[in-house]
């Protein structure tokens, strides 16, 4: 059972501390860069769940990076997937040959990551990579690539650090199970 609007965030239990969500999101900047060396990053940055993930990748990577953002739909407001995408908002700037990391905040069924992957790279991008800061594989309905993951869950509703239900708990600075 979910629990309805307005739920205190001081109850949401603890998932994935704050302390190991920083730990890991500067091993994958390194990562990241260690993979384009000497070249510039173009993040784009899935609307609005990455963006704490995206606010905390950046800060830890050295060389250029740029930044755009994107806005897809998928979910409705509860918390199983019509599998329908829509595309909400578009990048402000062009692709072409540059070295694009997508952002997102939860790899799910697939199905969003899969839509936006196929979008992006009809843009002539130099390369185009993925990171999601979290990912249920149980829950694939679609296989996806995923160059970079934050960490691998289990079949559990997730809130915080970007991520909503209902629009809200977005501003828990831990990822929190509500199931
Ligand atoms: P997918 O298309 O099923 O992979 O869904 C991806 C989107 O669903 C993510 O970007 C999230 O916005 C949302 N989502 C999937 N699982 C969760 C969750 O556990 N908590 C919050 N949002 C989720």
């Amino acid at each position: 059972m979910l629990p309805s609007d307005g739920m205190p965030t001081a109850l949401i239990p603890v998932f994935i501390p704050a302390e190991a969500l920083k730990h890991r999101i500067a091993e994958l900047a390194k990562e990241i860069r260690g993979d384009v060396p000497n070249d510039d990053l173009h993040f784009v940055c899935v609307l609005k769940g990455g963006v704490l993930f995206l606010a905390d990748l950046i800060r830890e990577m050295e060389g250029t990076v740029t930044m755009d953002f994107m806005a897809l739909s998928s979910y409705g407001s509860g918390t199983t997937s019509s599998g329908e995408v829509r595309l909400v908002k578009d990048l402000d700037y062009g692709l072409e040959g540059r070295n694009v990391i997508i952002v997102e905040d939860i790899v799910d069924t697939g199905l969003t990551l899969h839509y936006l992957q196929e979008i992006l790279r009809a843009r002539n991008p130099r390369s185009l990579r993925t990171a999601c800061l979290l990912s249920k594989p149980s829950r694939r309905k679609i296989d996806v690539s995923v160059d970079y993951i934050g960490f691998t869950i289990e079949d559990r509703f997730v809130v915080g650090y970007g991520l909503d239900y209902s629009e809200q708990y977005r501003n828990l600075p831990y990822i929190g199970a509500l199931q």
